[in-house]
Parts: structure tokens; sequence; C-alpha cells
């Protein structure tokens, strides 16, 4: 991996931070109209701000929720240990629960359990929770190294004057660090490469043009605005010449769940012969999984869709569909963008590889 290639360039805006004892989250919900914070100390508003998408983007609820969980093992360390199993395991199946696609999220969860389960015989409840928090700290560090692997790797990628598209959000407020697809971008903009972007509203939630055109502002990066109908006439057009897109899941057969929207985007640009990347760290893939047919999608509020930012837009009494996320056939994706290098058919067996799986 060759050195950073600018000073300028850093990890986005961290969507976790502490303040006093306190997580305090970037409220997504608010931006770009406002950076302003929410407060997820209490277990309750850590499991609302997830589901109701405070913090979003598959590493970064991963982080926040290893955070949530780490906060209530100080919480309940004046329990009895019989007391203390019980309502850990409430809090880390509650917290498991609050957004079923990302993959990250469990992982983050069953690395902070395993810690606290094999320590509660051995240690005493501070000193445990103080190791939840320290692994919590641990895992929030590996996805800033890891994002800044990715966007290096994947920086090489990128030619002189590409002009790239990207779908939904996966800069640093998704991914806690530089970001996974956006990192890629930024990074390939601070090598110098003149690059520019095409950028996915993203509806219904609006992720593209609210958080990613927001990112890409902050580091001047030249950046279009499109309605999410509009790549495939784009393409047409000879405008696009590579498209990278974050994942919330990846099967072990390269299958990847994104954003809703982001198989459209695959098949076109399948169809426009302009390769397909995914970005995403480690902690993305799902190794139960040998292929995308099982991957939960999210079936959010139909109020999604009838609605943007509260106002309606269409009929009252409107009947909607909101699936949050698609999955992308393996065979559509030229190269999966990770820590451990850019990862090529035939997947099963690059992904084995990365993972060290035996197989
Ligand atoms: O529903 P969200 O906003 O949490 O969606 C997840 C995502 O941010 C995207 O699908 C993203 O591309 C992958 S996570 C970096």
């Amino acid at each position: 991996m060759s050195a950073l290639t600018s000073k300028s360039y850093h990890p986005g805006v961290l969507p976790i931070q502490f303040e006093q004892g306190r997580i305090m989250l970037v409220d997504q919900r608010k931006l770009p109209h406002e950076l302003c914070y929410f407060d997820a100390t209490a277990h309750d508003d850590m499991c609302f701000a997830i589901q109701d998408m405070v913090v979003r983007g598959a590493p970064s609820i991963g982080v926040a929720a290893a955070f949530g969980l780490a906060l209530n093992v100080a919480r309940l360390s004046t329990l009895s240990k019989p007391d203390f199993l019980k309502a850990f395991a409430l809090a880390t199946s509650e917290l498991n629960e609050t957004r079923p696609t990302a993959v990250n999220l469990r992982w983050a969860l069953q690395r902070i359990a395993a810690l606290v389960i094999q320590a509660v015989d051995q240690k005493y409840p501070g000193d445990i929770a103080n190791l939840a928090f320290k692994e919590a700290e641990k895992i929030f560090q590996e996805h800033l190294d890891a994002n800044l692997a990715i966007s290096e790797y994947g920086a090489a990628l990128v030619k002189q004057g590409d002009s790239i598209s990207t779908h939904c959000n996966a800069g640093g407020l998704a991914a806690c660090g530089y970001g996974t697809a956006l990192g890629v971008i930024r990074a390939a903009h601070f090598a110098g490469k003149n690059i520019s972007v095409y950028v996915d509203e993203t509806r219904p939630r609006n992720q593209g043009s609210k958080l990613t055109m927001w990112e890409l502002h902050q580091d001047a990066i030249p950046s279009t605005l499109i309605c999410d109908s509009m790549s495939g006439h784009l393409m047409k057009q000879g405008k696009i010449d590579l498209v990278i897109t974050g994942a919330d899941r990846i099967a072990r057969n390269g299958d990847s769940a994104n954003k809703i929207g982001t198989y459209n985007l695959a098949v076109m640009a399948h169809h426009h012969k302009i390769p397909f990347y995914i970005a995403a760290p480690l902690s993305t893939f799902d190794c139960e999984l040998f292929d995308g047919n099982n991957i939960p999608i999210e079936e959010r509020s139909s109020s999604e869709v009838v609605t943007i930012d509260g106002v309606a837009t269409t009929v009252p009494d409107a009947r909607a569909y909101n699936p949050g996320f698609d999955v992308t056939p393996a065979e559509l994706i030229a190269g999966i963008i990770t820590e451990a290098g850019v990862l090529r058919p035939d997947y099963r067996s690059s992904i084995d590889r990365a993972l060290k799986i035996q197989i």
C-alpha cells in the first residue's frame, strides 16, 4: 500500500464521540442543515438512535452498538452474577434487533459479549466494564485503520479524470473513519486524480443528497446530485467510468446487500460494461451465509416512502412498500475492496482467504 498521498487527507467527521463519559452521536437525521449531537448514553436512547438512523451505515452502527453494550456492562455491574448475565443478555439482544441487515451490528456485539462472558468468573465488575469499553475503542480504531487501507487500495483502481457514480452514503459518517466507498473517492481526489462524482439521491431517506453531498462538499470534491433513476441515461452517454458503493452484508460467495437501488445500478453498469465495485471492511462479511439468498432485508415504515422530511408527496392513505436493501449478485461485481486488498472472482476462494477460513 502506498504512503498517505496528501496531508489534507484525514478521517471524515467521526459519527461517535465521547464527552465526559457520555456517548454523543452526530445526528445524521439533521444533516446537511445542522451538525448537532444526540446523547445516546442511556441504553434505550442508543437503541432508538440506531433504529431511527441517528447513527447509520453498517460499520458505524456496529461501533455505536459496541459502545452501547460496554456502557451497559458498567450500568449493570452492581447486580449479582445471575442477574447481571440475564440483564446483559437482554441488552445484547435488544441492541441486536435494532436493525437486521447490517451484519457489523451482530459482529461487534458478539465481540463484546464473548469478552464479558469469559471475564465474568475471573474479574471484578468494574474491571469487566473497563475491558468491554477498551474492546469497543479497539473496534473503533480497527475501523479507522480498515477505512484507510480500503481507501488506498481502492484509489489505485481509479484512473486520472474518472467520473465515479456512488449510491447512499458510505463515507466517514457511515463507516467511522475515512469512509469505505467515499474513502476511495476521497483518496483518489487527494492523490490529484482530478475525479468527479455523480451522487444518487438515494430515496427514501436521501442519504446521498443529504450526507454524501455534504461530505464531498467538506472536501471540495466536484460532485453532481442525480435522482436514482438517472444513472442509466448517464451511463449510456458515457458519463460514468466506474461505480463504487458500500455494503451492509456480504455472503461468502460475494453476493452483497447494500442500500435499496444498488442492484439497479449494478445491472445498469453491467449492461454498459462499466466496472462496479463494492468497498467494505471484513466486519461486513457474514461467514455464516454461503450466498445472498438468506440475507435479511429490513422493511422500514411506509411513511418514509410517502413523505419527504415529513411532508406528504402522494395521495392520503397511499399504500407504499419500503425494503431498505437489495442484494447485488456476485457476478455483477468487478471487485470487493477491503483492508486485505481488492478481492476478485472467484469470490468463494478470495473471500475465504481474506477471512482466513479453511477451504
Ligand atoms: O440504512 P442505512 O443508511 O444505514 O444504509 C446503510 C448504508 O449506509 C449503505 O447501504 C452503505 O452504502 C453501506 S454502509 C457504509
